[in-house]
């Protein structure tokens, strides 16, 4: 039986790391400044998010979503010991796309060089936080279907450019931070029904969509985009909207469902998962998650101090960091839950 395997995993973050207690000093273009801009502190931070720190690109205008997305993919394919004429599709998740079109997955496609030498398929998604793996689901029926053999699953994102800095938007300003992770996927040949990437689901509910937005523009409007700085309403479409609490309280429950369900539906228990990844949004969500779920605490894999939510990259991230760190080895089954925008869910369970 053809099932699909992680043959590469990388992960790439912005050398700049921004500290809690630099966070209300920045102005619009993430520059300190000597005064206070924005009524928020590390002790707001850390006691309602966990997040210490979090890693900006520079705001020099040299640093899109596909560099970010480039250098994790460029480490995924080395890790898989493959070069990049090997993939045969790209698959990239985010919220925070270069331009509005083309999608950002031909941009990486390009960077790799690769454009006219393989013309391979590119996707984008856009499932926000959840978006790896409702892409890894995709990647999954894609392999085992054979449509395509060498898949390249991006999550990217680079948010400091396009955040409130002032108290207004303090509430989702401080949870965000620029990265990227990847896989490279592939087919291999097994009896084994746990082997590889073995659940995958994917779940909405389009009655959240307002919970948690970014408007940019409005297409239903002509003109579409309207831009008055002065217009505090106006200018409110430029940056993300969120009725936090709702988020919350929807994330908790989604991802505890679709953690069930997994285990439920593979028939595994914890004896069989060696780590749980879930989305990186907010401690509190995941730890509230881990209790009613009765996780074992000791399984639980966070980098959300380090890098806050990075949106799409935040499980191949969390994944890549802890492999870093020594923890996270070949073969360990990972059980990954997540719930973002949309609103949308899911969870996956599969050896890295
Ligand atoms: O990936 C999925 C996307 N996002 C999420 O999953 C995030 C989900 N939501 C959350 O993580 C939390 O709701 C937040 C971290 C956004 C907010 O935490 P909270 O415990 O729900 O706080 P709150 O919204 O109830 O706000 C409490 C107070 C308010 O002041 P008042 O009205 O009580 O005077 C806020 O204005 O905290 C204030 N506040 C802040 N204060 C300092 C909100 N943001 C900040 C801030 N610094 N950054």
């Amino acid at each position: 039986m053809i099932r699909t395997k992680v043959m590469g995993l990388g992960s790439y973050v912005p050398d700049r790391i921004v500290k809690n207690e630099e966070i209300p000093f920045l102005d619009e273009k993430h520059v300190r400044q000597a005064t206070k801009q924005t009524e928020t502190d590390d002790e707001w931070i850390q006691r309602r998010t966990g997040i210490k720190e979090r890693r900006y690109v520079p705001q020099d205008g040299t640093t899109a979503t596909s560099d970010l997305a480039l250098e994790a993919a460029k480490r995924a394919i080395a890790d898989a010991g493959l070069q990049p004429t090997d993939i045969d599709c790209i698959i990239l998740g985010t919220l925070s796309p270069d331009i509005h079109f083309p999608g950002t997955a031909v941009f990486v496609q390009k960077k790799l060089g690769i454009a006219d030498k393989t013309n391979c398929a590119c996707f984008d998604i856009r499932q926000q936080c959840s978006s790896f793996v409702y892409g890894m689901q995709m990647a999954d029926a894609f392999v085992r279907t054979g449509m395509y053999k060498r898949i390249l699953l991006i999550g990217a994102e680079l948010h400091s450019h396009s955040l409130d800095y002032s108290t207004r938007g303090r509430d989702v300003m401080v949870l965000f931070g620029d990265g990227a992770g990847a896989m490279v996927l592939g087919p291999m040949e097994t009896d084994d029904a746990k082997a590889g990437i073995m659940y995958t689901s994917a779940h909405a509910d389009g009655n959240g969509a307002m919970d948690l937005y970014l408007k940019i523009f409005e297409i239903a409007k002509a003109p579409y985009v309207g831009y008055d700085a002065n217009n505090r309403d106006e200018n409110q479409i430029k940056y993300p909207q969120m009725d936090g609490k709702r988020v919350f309280l929807n994330a908790v429950r989604g991802m505890v469902m679709s953690t069930q369900a997994a285990l439920a539906k593979t028939g595994l228990s914890w004896d069989d998962i060696t780590w749980f990844v879930p989305h990186q949004a907010n401690l509190r969500i995941n730890e509230k998650v881990v209790e009613v779920a009765k996780i074992p605490p000791e399984k639980v894999l966070n980098t959300i101090d380090l890098f806050g939510n990075t949106t799409a990259a935040t499980v191949p991230l969390t994944i890549d960091y802890w492999r870093q760190q020594g923890k996270v080895k070949k073969g360990d089954r990972i059980l990954s839950s997540v719930f973002g925008s949309g609103f949308t869910w899911g969870a996956a369970i599969f050896q890295v």
